[in-house]
């Protein structure tokens, strides 16, 4: 799941459902992409493909996986139903139904909803706090946006981090979209602290692993008046510590949010390529999204609710079939 995604944006479906941001000008959204939720997966310990025995030892060998005894059928059983789905959809793709690609991982013995209890920790939150304007960002009629922005390319974003066995996803879409703007405003790119975030945000109603908001991650840093950088609060892939936050270290600050209107992709667009990376959130349910690989992402069943907080960190349109794309920063 660690690595960049590319988005179709020609679905008819897709909705924005909110949005944020920080640093001085800038600000993040939120939206959503959406993903089938095809048939769902019921195992049983049933019949195993002796086939597959050796690349069942060399995929528990490369993840480390290891069962109990009474638990291995059935984990052996759920990935072969999961590669069973992953190579009828490459095969489909190879057929010209699909614009991406997908492959197994280390989510392959996990069913869909296993992977969601586990890995999509973000929470939309109330569009308007008590007591809270949110700022929106304007979009300007009379500007035209470029055709393409990749900000990886101008050295903006750090290399993709990986969550581990946390669902901390809205601290790393926080962390990185701050990371762009810090490095907009001092030329340096300094990778932010997620386990900061993790362990000093509960009181604005983030809960570490088990999911948090964008906004309140954005909210804390403005509060607190700064954030650590990695290095100096390194990332535990756990929550339950004590807010370590050290002023002397602070590695950027975070004078105000603005929010992309919900709904609006010309809106995120402008805000894409006139401030930098932005926070924002997709529905990451279903089964294409948790093995995507490779090409544009686009799935008929996307809705607006979202569950998984990443990093938009550019658009485009592909050469082929003229599909516009998002390119997204996944943890
Ligand atoms: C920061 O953003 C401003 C305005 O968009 C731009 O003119 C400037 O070149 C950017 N600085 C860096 C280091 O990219
Ligand atoms: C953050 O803000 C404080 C107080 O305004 C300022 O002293 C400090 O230099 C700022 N730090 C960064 C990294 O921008």
């Amino acid at each position: 799941m660690s690595r960049w995604i590319q988005l179709g944006v020609s679905l008819a479906t897709r909705s924005y459902v909110d949005a944020f941001s920080h640093l001085g000008k800038d600000m993040p959204p939120t939206w959503v992409v959406a993903v089938a939720s095809l048939v769902f997966l019921r195992t049983s310990a049933a019949a195993q493909d002796l086939a597959l025995e050796e690349a069942w030892k060399e995929w528990k060998g490369l993840h480390t996986k290891e069962y109990l005894e009474e638990e291995e059928a059935f984990r052996r059983a759920v990935w072969e139903k999961n590669l069973q789905r992953i190579e009828l959809h490459n095969l489909e793709a190879s057929l010209g139904k699909h614009s991406y690609r997908l492959a197994m991982n280390h989510l392959g013995d996990l069913t869909e909803e296993e992977i969601n209890r586990r890995l999509n920790g973000f929470h939309p939150g109330p569009v308007h706090r008590h007591g809270e304007n949110r700022v929106l960002f304007h979009e300007s009629t009379s500007l035209e946006s470029p055709k393409e922005v990749d900000w990886r390319k101008k050295g903006y974003i750090t290399p993709v981090k990986n969550q581990g066995h946390c669902g901390a996803c809205w601290a790393f879409s926080a962390t990185g979209a701050l990371e762009g703007l810090l490095f907009n405003k001092t030329g340096k790119l300094v990778s932010l602290s997620e386990q900061n975030l993790i362990d000093c945000s509960g009181k604005l109603g983030n809960h570490g692993c088990h999911g948090g908001y964008i906004t309140r991650a954005f909210e804390y840093v403005r509060d607190n008046k700064g954030i650590n950088s990695e290095d100096a609060y390194p990332y535990m892939e756990k929550e339950g510590f004590n807010c370590r936050y050290n002023p002397r270290e602070r590695a950027a600050n975070c004078t105000s949010l603005v929010a992309v209107q919900r709904g609006s992709e010309a809106a995120l667009e402008q805000a894409v390529a006139t401030i930098g990376p932005v926070s924002v959130a997709v529905d990451a349910h279903h089964f294409p999204f948790h093995f995507y690989k490779s090409g544009i992402f686009s799935n008929v069943f996307c809705s607006n609710v979202v569950n998984h907080a990443m990093l938009a960190v550019g658009y485009g349109t592909s050469q082929g079939d003229g599909k516009a794309y998002w390119i997204l920063k996944n943890r």
